[in-house]
């Protein structure tokens, strides 16, 4: 996809004319039909990256805060609930058609652990509900890569600065969108990075919260 085309997927209102349809995520464990939209990010099918870490990355914590950073039509947050049902899952995501659909597919489930929320950082997801005292055990997230570096790490040293002590966060980040330049940048600014699986031109890193001193 060209992140440099007007109507991009990651705009918070986009304006192309809406285009529902239902795509199928099949993963080992459960599969589901979730509604997709023109506007949202791999409105066709479920991108690879995305699968690659339902696949491969470790379960979720049974309890506690989860995010789905960067949610869209909701393919991660929705997996995350249907795994940890004790779980809260907040889905964020600056796009609110995405965000809508998000809701709507967690709904359509009988899930009510997802909270979808507009925001494009936590003091801008505050006020639509995240509630400002929440430490994440684990954040999943195929992250907006397309918005540009700066824009990037300033989004994920947001989030991260939430997880809670122990907590964990795994990112998928295809090779050559620069996942290698991304985990030295993570390690350069303090958060332990590792690989955890590279396969398919994807990587899925890992980064834990820094030890306190
Ligand atoms: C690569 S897509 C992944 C979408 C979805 N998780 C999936 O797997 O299909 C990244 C998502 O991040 C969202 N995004 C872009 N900038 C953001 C920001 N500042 N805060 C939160 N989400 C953002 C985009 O709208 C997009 O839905």
């Amino acid at each position: 996809m060209d992140g440099t085309t007007p109507g991009q997927y990651f705009e918070a209102d986009p304006t192309v004319e809406s285009r529902r349809r239902v795509i199928h995520l099949t993963l080992p464990d459960v599969s589901m039909d979730l509604t997709t939209d023109s506007g949202v990010f791999s409105g066709d099918r479920v991108d690879a990256g995305t699968k690659l870490l339902l696949l491969e990355a470790p379960l979720p914590p049974a309890t506690g805060h989860l995010l789905d950073l960067g949610c869209g039509y909701g393919p991660i947050a929705v997996t995350l609930a249907h795994r940890s049902p004790e779980a809260t899952v907040w889905a964020v995501d600056v796009n609110e058609r995405a965000v809508a659909l998000c809701a709507e597919n967690a709904r359509t489930r009988g899930q009510t652990n997802v909270r979808a929320i507009v925001g494009d950082n936590p003091e801008a997801a505050t006020p639509n509900g995240l509630s400002p005292d929440v430490r994440f055990a684990a954040i999943y997230s195929n992250p907006p890569i397309r918005i540009g570096k700066p824009a990037l790490h300033q989004l994920l040293i947001g989030w991260l600065a939430l997880l809670a002590p122990d907590g964990v966060a795994h990112l998928v980040v295809q090779k050559h969108l620069g996942s290698d330049s991304l985990a030295r940048w993570l390690i350069e600014a303090g958060w332990p990075t590792t690989r955890l699986t590279s396969r398919a031109g994807y990587r899925i890193l890992t980064i834990d919260r820094p030890v306190e001193p």
